[in-house]
């Protein structure tokens, strides 16, 4: 019988830098935003749209490539309720990568703004109506959810630096294999 899978693989790594990456611009991009007046200003928000359509794509790609791939068993040390978070965690992450970009392209959708991806090409619209106010509600949500987002990212990292300096196990090794493997 095979062995099961005990790391990620390269598409996994790729995906989860480049996605947390892409998180942390975002927040910079806003911060930017509203720190700058006029046209660069617009621009910080135009680079956030299409940085935020991009990770969509990118999640979306990535939650493809977990079902084909299902995630490597957690070390059996952990507690029941330790495991339970970590998976809530990582699904609500998923959850929160999905809400954020749809409410954001819905928003922008329903105020009849278009999108330039990157100044390359128009990104479509969703066909949703109702002008400004719709607009309006629709970035309340977006604004909430991202307070989720800083919820998880705490949680998440408190984890890893648990796993790495309390637990002392392999779990941080697993996600930056630059970190030497404890035997
Ligand atoms: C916005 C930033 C981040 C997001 C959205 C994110 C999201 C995720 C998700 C969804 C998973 C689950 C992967 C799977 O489906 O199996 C995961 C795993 C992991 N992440 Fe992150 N992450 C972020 C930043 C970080 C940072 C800064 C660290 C390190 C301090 C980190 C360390 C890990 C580790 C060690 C795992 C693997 C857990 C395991 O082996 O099961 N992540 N991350
Ligand atoms: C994962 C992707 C995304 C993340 C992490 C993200 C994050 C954020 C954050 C942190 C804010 C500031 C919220 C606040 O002031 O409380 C914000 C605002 C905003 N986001 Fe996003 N966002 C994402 C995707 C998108 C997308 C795809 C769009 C549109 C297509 C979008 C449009 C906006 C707009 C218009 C604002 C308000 C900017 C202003 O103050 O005028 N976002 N976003």
């Amino acid at each position: 019988m095979a062995e099961p899978r005990n790391r990620y693989s390269i598409v996994s790594l790729a995906l989860h830098w480049l996605i947390a990456a892409a998180v942390v611009a975002q927040v910079l991009l806003i911060m930017a935003h509203e720190n700058s007046e006029g046209p660069i200003s617009r621009e910080f928000v135009n680079i956030h749209k299409s940085v935020g359509l991009t990770i969509l794509v990118l999640t979306l790609a990535r939650i493809g490539w977990r079902v084909m791939n299902p995630a490597i068993r957690l070390p059996d040390e952990m507690k029941r309720w330790e495991k339970l978070l970590a998976r809530a965690t990582h699904v609500l992450f998923y959850v929160v990568l999905l809400a954020l970009p749809l409410t954001g392209w819905a928003a922008s959708s329903a105020s009849g703004r278009m999108i330039e991806w990157f100044h390359l090409f128009q990104w479509p619209a969703l066909p949703i109506e109702g002008g400004r106010p719709v607009a309006r509600q629709l970035m309340d949500v977006h604004e909430t959810v991202v307070k989720g987002l800083y919820v998880l990212l705490a949680l998440h990292v408190i984890g890893a630096l648990k796993h790495q300096f309390i637990d002392r196990d392999n779990v941080l090794h697993r996600m930056i294999p630059l970190i030497p493997r404890r035997p």
